[in-house]
C-alpha cells in the first residue's frame, strides 16, 4: 500500500466508525425524534473543535455471539472540543450501537477523558442514552460501572460535572449522572429510574408508566434528581452551555468575567415599591433578581422542585454570581425540607467552584407539622446552615422583608459568616412573627380583657415596632447598612467588588461530616 492507499484506507475505517451501529439503527434514532451521539457533540462543541479518542477501539467480549457484533468505538463517543473557546471533555453514549449499553471497553473510554479532564482542569460533559450494563459482558460491565462512579466522586469539586440524558437510563447506570453536578432531561425522551414499570409492577404492585415513574417532568418536580425538563434536545444542550459560562473550568480558577453594557449604577425604583403593605401578601422574588442583575439574565435552577426556594446563575456588571432567594409567592417563602436541600446543593456547588453568593432573604420560618418533622425537617434544615456556614465564597445578603427564627440564623446571615449582610427598610428581623409572639407572651393578659382581639392587636403593633424592623440588627451590627430597595443593584455589585479578593478557610480536616 503507499501512503495514498493507506490514507485512503484510513478515511474509510473513520467513515465506518461514524456510521456507529449503522445507518439502519440512525434512521431509527431519528424516527424517534432523537440526535444521534455525534449529532448530539457537534450541538454542543464550538464548529470544527472536536477532537475524538479511541475511534478505533472494540470490545473484547466474545460471549453470546459478541465477536460477530463488533462496532469500532464500541457505543460511545469520547473526545475534547471547545464551548464558546473553553476546553471540555465530553462523552456521548451512541444508542445505535448495541443500545448504547455499557461495556468493559466503552467505560475505560469514559475513565480515560474523565482522567485526562481532571488532570488538565476542565469539565466533563456527559451525553447519556444507554440500554445499562451490557448483558453479555455481566461482571465487566459492573467493574466499568463502578469505575466511572469512582472517577465522578473524585471529580467532584475539581471540576464541574453536567449530564445530560437524552434517553433511557436506568438500573445502577443513573448513579453516574447523579454524582454529577447538574443534570438536564429531556420531556417525554428520557427517563431515569432504578427499576422499571414492570418490576415496580411485581413487587410493589403498582401501576406506573415510564414517564410518571422516571421522566422528565417527574424528576425536575418531584425527585429533584434533574435540575431541568428541557422540551427538546436541543434546548437541554443550550442549557449546557449557560450552565458553563458561569463556570471556572476547575476549583483552582476564578469565574469568568464578561463585559456588560448594564451599567452598575442603574436603580431600579420598582423596588421601592415591591414590598406589599400586607405583611402576609405575596410578590414576586424573582422580581428583584431579575430587576438586579445584569440585563435581567438569570439562569433558574431547579426551578419546579421546591419553588418555594430559587436558585440560580446571574452576572453582576460581568461578575458570575450564584443567587439564592426564598420566594413568598410559594409557600410564603417557607424552608422545608425539599428547599432545604436545594438551596444547600447549590451553596456547595457554588464554594466549590469559587462562585460569590448572592442571598435574598424573605422568610417566615421553618415548615410545621408531622409530614415536615416526620420526614427529618430537623436533619434537612441543618444541610442549608452547614452549607452557608461552611462555605468560604463571599457571601453577600439582602433581607427584603421577613427573616424570622431560625430561617434568619441559616439564611447566610452575618454569624454564619455573612461578608456584607444589608436590609431593606421593610426588613422584619426577629425571633418569630407578631401574631405568634404576642399570643405566647400576652395571651393570659389577652383572656382577662374586655375586647381581647383589641388588646392583642395593640400588643401586635406594638412588637412589630419595637422588634420586628431592620434596626435591632443593624443596632447589633448584624446587619451593615439599611439601603434603598432601588439602588439594590449598585449596593451588590460594590460588595461584591470588595470581596473580589477574600481569602477566608476552615480548620484543617479530612472532611466535615454534614447532616445526610
Ligand atoms: C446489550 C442491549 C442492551 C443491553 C439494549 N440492547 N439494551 N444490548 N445490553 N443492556 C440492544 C438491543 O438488543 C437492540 O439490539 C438494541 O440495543 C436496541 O434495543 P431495543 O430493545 O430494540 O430498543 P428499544 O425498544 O428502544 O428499548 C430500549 C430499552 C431496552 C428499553 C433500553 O433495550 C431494554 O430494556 N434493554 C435492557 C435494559 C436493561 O435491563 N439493562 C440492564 C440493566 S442492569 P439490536 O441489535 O436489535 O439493535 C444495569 C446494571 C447497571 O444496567 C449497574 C451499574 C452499577
Amino acid at each position: 500500500m503507499d501512503t495514498s492507499d493507506r490514507l485512503n484506507h484510513l478515511m474509510k475505517l473513520r467513515a465506518e466508525a461514524s456510521l456507529g451501529g449503522g445507518q439502519e439503527r440512525i434512521d431509527k434514532q431519528h424516527a424517534k425524534g432523537a440526535m444521534t451521539a455525534r449529532e448530539r457533540i457537534n450541538m454542543l462543541l464550538d464548529p470544527g473543535s472536536f477532537e475524538e479518542f479511541d475511534m478505533f477501539k472494540t470490545h473484547r467480549c466474545r460471549d453470546f455471539g459478541m465477536d460477530k457484533q463488533v462496532f469500532p468505538g464500541d457505543g460511545v463517543v469520547t473526545g475534547y472540543g471547545t464551548v464558546n473557546g473553553k476546553i471540555v471533555y465530553v462523552f456521548a453514549q451512541d444508542f445505535t450501537v448495541l443500545g448504547g449499553s455499557l461495556s468493559e471497553t466503552f467505560a475505560e473510554k469514559i475513565c480515560k477523558i474523565m482522567d485526562l479532564a481532571m488532570k488538565n482542569g476542565a469539565p466533563v460533559v456527559g451525553l447519556n442514552d444507554s440500554g445499562g450494563a451490557r448483558i453479555q459482558e455481566g461482571i465487566e460491565s459492573l467493574a466499568g460501572y463502578t469505575d466511572i462512579f469512582l472517577r465522578n466522586v473524585m471529580a467532584s469539586g475539581v471540576v464541574p460535572q453536567i449530564s445530560a440524558i437524552f434517553g433511557p437510563c436506568a438500573g445502577g447506570a443513573v448513579y453516574s449522572p447523579a454524582l454529577t453536578d447538574f443534570v438536564t432531561m429531556v420531556q417525554g425522551q428520557s427517563y431515569m429510574f432504578l427499576t422499571g414499570p414492570k418490576v415496580v409492577k411485581s413487587v410493589t404492585h403498582e401501576d406506573v408508566t415510564v414517564e410518571e415513574l422516571g421522566g422528565a417532568a417527574m424528576h425536575a418536580s418531584r425527585s429533584g434528581v434533574s435540575d431541568f425538563a428541557a422540551p427538546s434536545e436541543i434546548e437541554a444542550i443550550e442549557y449546557i452551555k449557560q450552565l458553563l459560562s458561569f463556570m471556572p473550568q476547575n476549583n483552582m480558577e476564578s469565574p469568568p468575567m464578561i463585559s456588560t453594557n448594564d451599567l452598575p449604577e442603574r436603580i431600579a425604583p420598582p423596588l421601592n415599591d415591591i414590598i406589599p403593605d400586607n405583611p402576609n401578601a405575596a410578590y414576586d422574588m424573582k422580581d428583584v433578581i431579575l430587576q438586579t442583575v445584569d440585563n435581567g439574565e438569570f439562569v433558574e435552577v431547579k426551578a419546579d422542585f421546591a419553588p418555594n426556594i430559587i436558585v440560580g446563575f446571574a452576572r453582576y456588571n460581568g461578575m458570575s454570581v450564584g443567587v439564592v432567594a426564598n420566594q413568598p409567592a410559594h409557600l410564603s417563602g417557607v424552608l422545608d425540607i425539599d428547599s432545604s436541600v436545594k438551596g444547600a446543593r447549590f451553596v456547595r456547588f457554588c464554594d466549590c467552584f469559587n462562585i460569590p453568593i448572592v442571598t435574598f432573604v424573605d422568610v417566615p420560618g421553618f415548615l410545621p407539622g408531622t409530614v415536615q418533622e416526620y420526614g427529618g425537617v430537623i436533619r434537612n434544615g441543618a444541610k442549608i446552615l452547614y452549607a452557608f456556614a461552611e462555605a468560604t465564597i463571599p457571601k453577600v445578603t439582602v433581607i427584603t422583608r421577613k427573616a424570622y427564627g431560625g430561617a434568619y440564623c441559616v439564611m447566610s446571615s452575618k454569624h454564619l459568616r455573612g461578608d456584607i449582610n444589608y436590609a431593606w427598610p421593610t426588613a422584619e428581623i426577629a425571633v418569630m412573627g407578631a401574631k405568634g409572639a404576642v399570643g405566647v407572651l400576652y395571651g393570659r393578659q389577652a383572656r382577662a380583657e374586655e375586647d381581647p382581639a383589641k388588646y392583642l392587636a395593640e400588643k401586635e403593633k406594638d412588637y412589630q415596632d419595637t422588634v420586628a424592623n431592620p434596626y435591632v440588627a443593624a443596632q447589633r451590627g448584624y446587619i451593615d447598612d439599611i439601603i434603598e430597595p432601588a439602588n439594590t443593584r449598585l449596593r451588590i455589585i460594590k460588595a461584591l467588588k470588595v470581596l473580589e479578593n477574600k481569602r477566608d478557610t476552615n480548620p484543617m480536616k479530612k472532611h466535615g461530616n454534614i447532616p445526610l
